[in-house]
């Protein structure tokens, strides 16, 4: 690749996935962009995500980038300029296509997993935040680059940092434009954990098994209980667990039973060592 003759990705291209063992490995697609948002990306990541969401033959949902990048954020040129150029109608049209992929994926159906193989910066807060986990290479780098390029961060990055940090560590963040690398991502909570890259796809390979194997209807009631809790008065918070306990009744009201009946009769399975046996259920 030179520049005198750039990669135009077909936007079909800009996203990649497979599904294997059950997962779903989906992939941003410009390696050559270090796999930055353009507007043709976020509309297929947005497509890909319908697609995905309610098939069987997958059951968790991992998002990582080809390449040396996980994502450098949003595309500076396409996203950015060539927008503001066309008017604030395209502007806000970008935005709701991003922001839109963003909030599909933090209410997924199905349990996402992060898997953080590069760079990350800036825009790309949004997506980390809306997988459920995240797991990083070590030498992954993350960075709030806006102030180094004239902006805040924007796009919800800002509510990233002081949702996922300590308020002194966001501010500092956000503000110096540095950035951290895996290890550090782990310790300040950014992501779950962080292991060297050799390692990386075996150990999200290892966790996605593992909620492979718990209760689907419980996992999407648990996930959604975790995010919408965080802003609620205890009260509401109680009332709102009993709700969406009462609700997952409705899409499956057996597999608690099959649960307590493996532990006290059959005696199976313990549930503070592991997930009962999912097979048995309506057996
Ligand atoms: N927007 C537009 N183009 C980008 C972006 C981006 N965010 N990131 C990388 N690219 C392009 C480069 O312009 C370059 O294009 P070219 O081959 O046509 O010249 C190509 O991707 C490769 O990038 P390099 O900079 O050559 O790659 P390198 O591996 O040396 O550096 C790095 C990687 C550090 C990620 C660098 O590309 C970079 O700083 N990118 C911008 C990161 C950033 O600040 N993103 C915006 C965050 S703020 C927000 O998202 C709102």
């Amino acid at each position: 690749m030179t520049a005198q003759s750039p990669i135009e990705r077909a936007e079909a291209d800009t996203v990649a996935y497979e599904i294997r063992d059950n997962v779903a490995w989906v992939k941003f697609n410009r390696p050559e962009k270090r796999n930055c948002m353009s507007p043709k990306l976020n509309r297929r990541m947005g497509e890909v995500l319908d697609e995905l969401e309610f098939r069987d033959d997958f059951g968790v949902l991992v998002l990582s980038g080809e390449g040396s990048a996980w994502s450098a954020g949003m595309d500076l040129k396409e996203y950015f300029r060539e927008n503001e150029a066309k008017g604030l109608g395209a502007t806000r049209g970008a935005q709701r296509e991003a922001y839109g992929w963003w909030r599909r994926l933090r209410w997924y159906q199905k349990p996402t997993i992060a898997m953080v193989n590069g760079w990350c910066f800036g825009g790309g807060y949004g997506p980390l935040f809306a997988c459920d986990l995240a797991f990083c290479a070590d030498d992954a780098q993350f960075g709030l680059s806006e102030i180094n390029w004239g902006i805040l961060p924007g796009g919800g990055a800002s509510k990233v940092a002081v949702e996922l940090l300590s308020f002194r560590r966001a501010m500092y963040h956000a503000m110096m434009g540095e950035n951290v690398d895996g290890k550090t991502a782990a310790d300040w909570g950014l992501v779950n954990e962080s292991v060297p890259a050799a390692q990386l796809e075996a150990r999200v390979a290892e966790v996605a098994k593992v909620l492979l194997g718990k209760n689907a209807v419980a996992l999407k009631a648990t996930k959604d209980a975790i995010r919408r809790v965080r802003i609620m008065s205890y009260d509401d918070a109680e009332d709102y667990l009993i709700r969406a306990q009462e609700a997952a009744n409705s899409y499956d009201n057996e597999g608690r039973k099959e649960g307590i009946k493996q532990f006290i009769d059959d005696k199976t399975f313990k549930p503070g060592l592991g997930a009962y046996d999912l097979s048995k259920q309506g057996a």
